[in-house]
């Protein structure tokens, strides 16, 4: 079934410069991107965002993080994207993510209180519908 799904690029590539890295495997999976944008998360699309994590050990850490520069939101579409999408970005961890993945090829452990994992995906359909509305409005 025809999805669409909300991709974020975290401060650390954008930082590292791999934007154009992470888009390329998106469109090469076969994805489309339908909404493109470069901006400074604000603190309150963040709490939105994050509210399922609120209160635990990494909200403030990560909040912290989402707020250290500048991210890339954009809106991918196909048939279960969401699903693909996270297969591609691959586990949380990236230290133990697989080979092949966005997290498992690009992203390491620094040594802080947040996993700097590079990307975000939408987990199900109505997180993504709610995800969109708050970076695209
Ligand atoms: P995302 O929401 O960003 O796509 O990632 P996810 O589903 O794989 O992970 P989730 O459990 O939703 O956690 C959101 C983000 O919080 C950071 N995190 N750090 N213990 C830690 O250091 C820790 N745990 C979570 C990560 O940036 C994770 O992507
Ligand atoms: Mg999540």
């Amino acid at each position: 079934m025809t999805e669409r799904t909300l991709v974020l690029i975290k401060p650390d590539g954008v930082e590292r410069g791999l934007t154009g890295e992470i888009l390329r495997r998106v469109e090469a999976k076969g994805y489309v991107i339908t909404r493109l944008t470069k901006l400074d998360a604000a603190p309150d699309q963040l709490a939105a965002h994050y509210s399922e994590h609120e209160g635990k050990p990494f909200y403030q850490p990560l909040v912290d993080f989402m707020l250290s520069g500048p991210v890339v939101a954009a809106v991918v579409e196909g048939d279960e994207v969401i699903k693909g999408f996270r297969s591609l970005a691959g586990q949380t961890d990236p230290t133990t993510a697989a080979p092949g993945t966005i997290r498992g090829d690009l992203g390491r452990d620094w040594g802080v209180k947040v996993q700097k994992n590079l990307v975000h995906g939408s987990d199900s359909v109505e997180s993504a519908e709610r995800e969109i509305s708050i970076w695209f409005g």
